[in-house]
């Protein structure tokens, strides 16, 4: 065991005495004959809401882990809560995941059973546990029940960014729409649409990193305790069984992946997560993966943003495997899973009981649903887009662009009656990539101009560096690379040049002379709210940070370190 280099003869007479004598809290005399000893990495915070009941499922994932023969010990963990923190959660994910690894490596642990929920938590856990490659097990914390508004199901994200756009349309007002807010959130758990948190839950799944059928478990579900428990159990037999993270994530498995995120309208924010957790294993997976892999896949699951229901309607459907059951055809046979067995493996056993939230593959809610990754002059690195969240007849459109140079920029003008938009216009929001804001933030679903809205608008293209929000919808070309503030041609872009969307021939251009094109004079897109960083975190974030089409990891964070510990301080 790699904990008996702290607790075992190896350690040397007084320094495994000074290790054990610390640990002899209540602690069994035989926790330190050689059986693993398991971190617990826990994201619970009251700061992180959707991550707050995680202590109460470690305790299951504790006696778990006793009952296996393993030592667990509960790691509190830097944990980040989406809708609170200022100025984007995004910014920390990295500094999340460089300090669980460190944590991971600097203790006398012999595997960690990762605890997420949250939209970044499940993201920088992997990071980490793919660095520093230790036996390592996802336990998703779940999503919430439905609440409801006037006897309507309410999803979380989703329907705040439609009723506010309602409040700005003059169609609702804003006494209604605060009476709402108190029948948002009905209990423990994440995001209850697939929106981020629970799509990076179904990735951890697909990605063979928890135990088959517990994406998308409700957090108060008995079921989550008890599968809790199992994974506890299951981490003591990871470590026997010396079966890691980059055993268990291959390309097939991250082929698996983009499959799965197709079929259930998955965020686009996995592509930046899925991207920074393949760099930090070697595997090599590139934006254009997404597209090739994806593009023919179906959408098969009928839940906001893209469709109607939430996840408790997806569980009580079957859930994630009911929906892979259909596409086991597209899925890599020779992936593995935590559990040791093939991915695949019992998936034409599973059963589909409301086909109208899992549908068939007959009856999909859209043929090919996969990310599009789009190319031209605009975005020479690549920029996404998620069709099945666009408005049909604007994959194909051309009009004049409307530049904003910052979001505070945006907000000051787009209720502007005499702002010069019609509903042809491409908006364009620039400064808001990695290193422009900093931090890459979800902003890149403008609202749509209040004149426009109230004359019955309810989508128009745009066009970011930034990301959105995994439970927003709209045709939203997102993550454009480089970005605006790294020297990308988005900063040559001036309101009124023709921009032309084609997604089916994947391609974002400004309709400009290549001449006047390659001569103009980048504009300016740091803004005076958000001045450049002089020092701490975002100092070292916006020198290191990588563009979206890699992750937007740091640069010096990409590969992995192994859990070896060169010296002993005492
Ligand atoms: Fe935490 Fe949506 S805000 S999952």
């Amino acid at each position: 065991m790699r904990s008996d280099a702290w607790f075992g003869e190896v350690a040397g007479v007084r320094d495994a005495y000074i290790h054990r004598a610390w640990m002899r809290r209540g602690t069994p005399a035989d926790s330190f004959d050689g059986r693993p000893h398991i971190a617990i990495a826990n994201t619970a915070s009251d700061l992180t809401p959707c991550n707050a009941h995680l202590d109460e499922v470690a305790r299951s994932v504790q006696a778990g882990i006793w009952a296996a023969g393993g030592v667990p010990h509960v790691m509190p963990v830097m944990s980040l809560g989406e809708t609170l923190m200022r100025p984007t959660a995004m910014l920390w994910r990295n500094l999340a995941a460089m300090s669980i690894e460190e944590m991971l490596r600097a203790n006398p642990v012999d595997g960690v059973v990762l605890m997420g929920g949250c939209d970044k938590t499940i993201p920088s856990l992997l990071m980490a546990a793919s660095s520093v490659d230790l036996p390592a097990v996802v336990v998703p914390g779940g999503p919430m029940l439905t609440g409801t508004f006037r006897g309507r199901p309410l999803g979380c994200g989703t329907d705040v960014w439609r009723l506010s756009e309602e409040v700005r349309a003059g169609t609702l007002s804003a006494a209604e729409f605060s009476s709402s807010e108190s029948s948002m959130i009905r209990s423990a758990g994440h995001c209850n649409t697939m929106g981020t948190a629970s799509t990076m839950a179904c990735m951890a799944e697909a990605l063979g990193m928890t135990i088959p059928g517990f994406a998308g478990v409700p957090a108060v579900d008995a079921r989550l305790r008890s599968m809790a428990h199992e994974t506890g159990r299951l981490a003591v037999r990871l470590v026997h069984e010396d079966r890691r993270p980059s055993t268990v994530m291959t390309a097939m498995s991250f082929r698996n992946a983009i499959v799965t995120l197709a079929v259930i309208g998955g965020s686009t924010n996995a592509v930046v997560h899925l991207l920074a957790i393949a760099g930090r294993l070697g595997v090599d997976l590139g934006l254009d993966d997404f597209d090739r892999i994806g593009h023919d896949v179906p959408l098969l699951v009928n839940l906001q943003p893209s469709g109607e229901h939430l996840m408790d309607d997806f569980f009580r459907a079957g859930g994630l495997r009911a929906a892979l059951r259909e596409v086991a055809d597209l899925l890599s046979p020779d992936a593995v899973t935590v559990t040791g067995q093939p991915f695949v493996a019992g998936l034409d056993e599973v059963s589909t009981f409301d086909t109208d939230v899992v549908r068939s593959r007959s009856e999909p809610l859209q043929p090919a649903a996969g990310i599009a990754v789009l190319r031209g002059n605009l975005a020479p690195d690549g920029a996404i887009i998620k069709p099945s969240a666009a408005s049909p007849e604007l994959l194909v459109h051309r009009g004049p662009a409307l530049v904003f140079d910052s979001i505070e920029d945006a907000h000051a003008r787009l209720d502007d009656p005499d702002l010069d938009v019609t509903a042809d216009s491409v908006l364009v929001l620039r400064g808001c990539g990695p290193r422009g804001y900093p931090g890459m933030p979800e902003v890149g679903n403008l609202p749509l101009p209040r004149a426009l809205l109230r004359a019955g608008v309810r989508d128009m293209v745009r066009v970011s560096d930034a990301r959105m929000s995994g439970t927003a919808y709209g045709t939203v070309v997102l993550h454009v690379a480089p970005e605006a503030a790294a020297g990308g041609p988005l900063a040559r872009l001036r309101t009124g040049d023709l921009v032309e969307l084609d997604v089916p021939s994947r391609r974002l251009e400004a309709v400009v002379d290549p001449q006047e094109w390659a001569s103009r004079t980048p504009a300016a897109t740091s803004t005076d709210a958000y001045a450049r960083p002089v020092r701490g975190w975002e100092r070292l974030y916006v020198d290191h940070v990588l563009q979206a089409d890699r992750g937007a990891d740091l640069d010096f964070l990409v590969g992995r370190s192994g859990a070896e510990v060169a010296r002993e301080s005492h």
